[in-house]
């Protein structure tokens, strides 16, 4: 494994993180935990959670997966990082959601219970919350890191003058500053390119992508047609999303290029996918995602794997289609 310091803070994280979005719904408890026994043995010290998972199941079952990563933690709570999220509606009430200065007290507390734990390293706004006033969400932020129940904060799915914008309000206040973004981040997905990440990089951001593989389309095993049940493309509440974000004619002639120029050089596309997003130097982690242990074989494999100079050249003019626009998701 490889460890690098998040941003400009003193905290250091593996070079790929674990996400865990998978357990409590399409992943049961004991096979999540050979899952992330598995990442640790191999060095991952990162974990990512947040409050709304399972992915896919629903509001009935938000939290289940904190509480398994919780169980998991408990008695080597302090060989892990663990970064979780709020922002989500958890609940029907108008205020279950969001970044108000009410929902973030009750959000975090629940977080802390659910993973059996004193202490949140690193404490991510989901995505963007309009509706609330920035200096709300900053200042209360600010109050959780002097209260001691998080460490650090960052934003994930935001605009980038959105960031720029709070980066700015925390400056004018001296309260604490986001010192990490978690975008969408992929050879199918670039758009973070343009804005977001020239913004990471000036101001010592951290960046920690998701979605490496685009929900696995970029192993390769996916056939364009029906999707294949038992996968990220059929997952409950989750698979209009992911068929809406990747199931297009376009994506698979794209993957079957990109797999076709990794198997000339005799790598599998899954780890090449994986590499060429630690391969950008703004990047600081890229957090992979398992169903199950066998999965990690070939994302673990990526921190071993160098892309080769001319495939990471051919894979960025073959992907460039998808750097257009900066969106958020
Ligand atoms: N901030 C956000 O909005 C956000 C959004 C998404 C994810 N995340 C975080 O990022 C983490 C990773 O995201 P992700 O799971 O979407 O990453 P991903 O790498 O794009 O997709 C992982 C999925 O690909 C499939 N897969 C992985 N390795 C494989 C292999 N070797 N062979 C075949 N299939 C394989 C599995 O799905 P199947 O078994 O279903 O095919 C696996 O769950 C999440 O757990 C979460 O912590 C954050």
């Amino acid at each position: 494994m490889q460890y690098t310091q998040l941003g400009n803070t003193g905290l250091t994280v593996s070079r790929l993180a674990l996400g865990t979005m998978t357990f409590g719904y399409q992943t049961d408890e004991s096979t999540a935990a050979r899952i992330l026994g598995k990442a640790a043995d191999a060095g991952i010290t990162f974990l990512d959670t947040a409050d709304v998972y399972p992915l896919g199941g629903g509001l009935e079952r938000v939290g289940r997966t904190e509480e398994i990563v919780g169980r998991w933690l408990h008695g080597q709570r302090d060989n892990f990082i663990v970064a979780t999220k709020f922002v989500g509606a958890v609940g029907s009430r108008p205020w279950n959601q969001g970044a108000s200065r009410k929902h973030i007290h009750e959000a975090v507390n629940a977080s802390l219970t659910r993973l059996n734990t004193d202490y949140i390293d690193l404490y991510q706004l989901h995505s963007d919350d309009p509706a609330t006033p920035l200096d709300e969400t900053l200042y209360t932020l600010d109050t959780l890191i002097h209260s001691g129940k998080v460490r650090y904060i960052g934003v994930s799915n935001f605009l980038a003058y959105r960031l720029a914008l709070a980066l700015g309000r925390s400056d004018i206040h001296r309260y604490s500053r986001f010192v990490s973004v978690q975008p969408r981040y992929s050879l199918l997905f670039r758009e973070i390119e343009r804005e977001l990440l020239p913004l990471a990089q000036e101001q010592g951001v951290g960046v920690i992508p998701y979605n490496p593989l685009a929900g696995g389309l970029l192993t390769g095993k996916h056939r364009y047609g029906a999707p294949t049940e038992g996968t990220r493309f059929t997952l409950g509440t989750a698979a209009e999303r992911y068929q809406q974000r990747y199931w297009h004619e376009r994506q698979f002639e794209t993957v079957q290029t990109l797999a076709s120029l990794s198997d000339s050089v005799g790598l599998s596309l899954t780890t090449a996918a994986v590499a060429w997003v630690l391969a950008n130097p703004v990047v600081t982690s890229a957090i992979i995602g398992a169903s199950n242990p066998a999965q990690l074989d070939a994302t673990l494999a990526a921190i071993n794997t160098p892309l080769p100079f001319e495939l990471k050249q051919r894979f960025d003019e073959l992907t460039q289609e998808y750097r257009k626009g900066d969106a958020a998701r």
